[in-house]
């Protein structure tokens, strides 16, 4: 029997590139559920770091920053937030490849995971929802529902990124900087990108973003 006191949990995790965020919001739009992207909240975290132009290598420096950061995600038009870092709109920041990077260095930071998992659990309890990131089924929601991993060889993951961009960077260096961003979050020591034991591995190399949503959503009704 369906436990109307809790909220249903959906989490996607998988590398850079794989196609969790268009599946995501597709998967959230048609269940009716929110959509939280995880990886924000780091890229918000390598934000204010960048901002104050930190020494984040010292841990103590670190620590103040972290107590002092204030999140908020506000829901914005079509189902989707935005980050708001004390009051302020920083979803449009988020993105340079400075951020990108710096926020995979400091993920692999314990302040940092510990900083933001009260944060992302707390979401969980207000509604259903499928939480995109690296470790939601491993460690932050081990209990979700619905575990997926999303992969794609890394040729492909690289073509997509490439064909999002507007030409600014060469496949080459798109593919290079996947690379280093996808060791650097398998390799580190806490909760390093891996798929749950219990998660189901969706494999998107040969699949369009419909047909990857057709099958997380097939599973889903079948279980
Ligand atoms: O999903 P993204 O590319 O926006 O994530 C940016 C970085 O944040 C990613 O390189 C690793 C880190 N991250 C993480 O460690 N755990 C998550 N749940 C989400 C993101």
């Amino acid at each position: 029997m369906k436990n109307i006191n809790k909220t249903r949990i959906i989490t996607i995790d998988g590398p850079a590139g794989a196609g969790k965020t268009t599946v995501s919001r597709e998967l959230a739009s048609r269940l009716g559920c929110v959509y939280v992207d995880t990886g924000s909240l780091y890229r918000g975290v390598a934000y204010e770091v960048y901002r104050c132009n930190l020494n984040w290598h010292d841990d103590a420096e670190l620590d103040t920053l972290l107590s002092s950061i204030s999140f908020e995600l506000k829901l914005h038009h079509g189902g989707l937030y935005r980050l708001f870092s004390s009051g302020q709109d920083i979803t449009d920041y988020i993105r340079t490849p400075e951020i990108t990077m710096l926020s995979s260095d400091l993920s692999a930071k314990a302040a940092v995971r510990q900083a933001l998992l009260g944060f992302q659990r707390e979401i969980a309890k207000i509604s259903d929802a499928i939480f995109e990131g690296r470790d939601m089924g491993t460690v932050v929601f081990p209990d979700a529902d619905y575990k997926f991993f999303l992969s794609a060889d890394l040729n492909t993951r690289a073509l997509r990124r490439y064909s999002e961009m507007n030409g600014s960077k060469t496949l080459d260096e798109i593919k290079q900087a996947i690379e280093l961003r996808d060791n650097s979050d398998s390799s580190r020591e806490i909760a390093p990108l891996k798929p749950a034991e219990d998660a189901i591995m969706v494999d998107s190399t040969n699949l369009n973003h419909g047909e990857v949503v057709d099958k997380i959503l097939s599973y889903i009704n079948q279980n």
